[in-house]
């Protein structure tokens, strides 16, 4: 059962070593910082230096990892429970959210719920950075309550910018994503990989990939630049990395923190001739970034084991941190 294998196993040992380091240091605390449509078969990670940094260098590296359904909310609905979409029901992308639909794919005007308070929008700030106030905000709370935690960081990046359709329909329209001010020049000249399967003078697959036509130069030259615009928005989350590790190092909680890298599902731009998006079975879509790293996870390996994040350790997982 080489598919089950990694994410069982990589819980287990979670477990496991959180009851050695219970006796110690008591329960563990959990972090999961989740981008949005990230690839790995793009390279994006090689745009990233607070990801090698913190967490290739002092994580595993889970390179074959895999969603089982590559679209957002089934996605991340299967992470956390440790179920398959159809046991979860989440099968689509209709769901409720801390970011707040319609607003939630606005770089520049995200709307957040906490508890029950009234939905506020942040016209003008930047999404990302908002998310990373909030994270540091409640680390700090969670340090000065001095109990176990768990926190979901979970910025939009490196999706794209899809306000509401004007039409009113359900499905929103979609833009290039919007990088910080600080970062819209980075990574000028970064062009798609043209690896094998992209734009591919002779198609194969199913009739939805064989029948459509060979990228020409502008729409080349247009995925390019989108291209170069997500690595660029991916920047504002290597700040959120930077800055959720100091501040575990400042409230001294790095030693007993389990701090895992992912995303929901991975992305496509040209490969295979298709427009830039997700949801196919295709390599790209569904073997995506996954690192781990945390008190007795080792530092510095690739793990090739492959896996998925279905597994019941997850669901361990999550019923020991809601018990502690
Ligand atoms: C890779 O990870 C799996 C799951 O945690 C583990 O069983 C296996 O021993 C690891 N492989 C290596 C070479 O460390
Ligand atoms: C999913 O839907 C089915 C059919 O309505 C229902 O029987 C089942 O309990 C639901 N499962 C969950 C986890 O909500
Ligand atoms: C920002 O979002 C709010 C909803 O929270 C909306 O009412 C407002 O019109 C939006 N502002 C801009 C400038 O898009
Ligand atoms: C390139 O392809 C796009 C999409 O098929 C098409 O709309 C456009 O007219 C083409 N441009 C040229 C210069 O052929
Ligand atoms: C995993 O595969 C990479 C090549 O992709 C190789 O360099 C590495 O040694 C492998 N790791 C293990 C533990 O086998």
């Amino acid at each position: 059962m080489m598919l089950s294998a990694i994410f069982l196993h990589a819980m287990m040992a979670l477990v496991v070593a959180s009851q050695d380091t219970a006796e110690k240091k008591g329960k563990p605390n959990f972090i999961i910082i989740m981008t949005d449509d990230q690839d790995l078969h793009l390279n994006s990670l090689d745009y990233q230096p607070a990801v090698q940094k913190h967490f290739a260098e002092q994580g595993t590296f889970y390179q074959k990892h895999f969603v089982t359904m590559a679209q957002c909310c089934p996605s991340r609905v299967s992470l956390l429970t440790g179920m398959a979409g159809h046991n979860t029901n989440v099968t689509d992308v209709f769901p409720p959210d801390v970011l707040l639909d319609p607003y939630t794919y606005l770089y520049y005007n995200a709307t957040l719920q906490r508890n029950q308070d009234p939905p506020r929008s942040f016209p003008g700030e930047y999404n990302t950075d908002i998310i990373k106030e909030k994270a540091l905000g409640f680390l700090d709370d969670a340090a000065a309550a001095d109990e176990p935690f768990f926190i979901g960081v979970m910025p939009i990046a490196p999706h794209t910018e899809s306000p509401a359709s004007s039409g009113g329909q359900a499905i929103p329209e979609f833009f290039p994503p919007i990088p910080a001010k600080r970062h819209e020049n980075l990574f000028q000249g970064a062009k798609i990989p043209r690896t094998y399967s992209f734009n591919p003078d002779r198609p194969s697959g199913g009739s939805y990939v064989k029948l459509k036509p060979k990228m020409n130069d502008t729409v080349l030259e247009y995925n390019d630049e989108f291209y170069r615009l997500r690595l660029a928005t991916l920047a504002a989350v290597d700040d959120i990395i930077n800055e959720v590790f100091e501040k575990l190092e400042e409230h001294n909680l790095l030693d007993n923190t389990y701090v895992i890298y992912t995303t929901d599902n991975g992305f496509h731009m040209g490969q295979h001739r298709l427009d830039p998006g997700k949801a196919c079975p295709y390599e790209e879509d569904v073997n995506v970034p996954m690192f781990i790293r945390g008190p007795n996870v080792p530092k510095g390996v690739t793990n090739n084991s492959t896996g998925n994040r279905c597994q019941s350790p997850s669901k361990s997982m999550r019923t020991r941190v809601l018990n502690t």
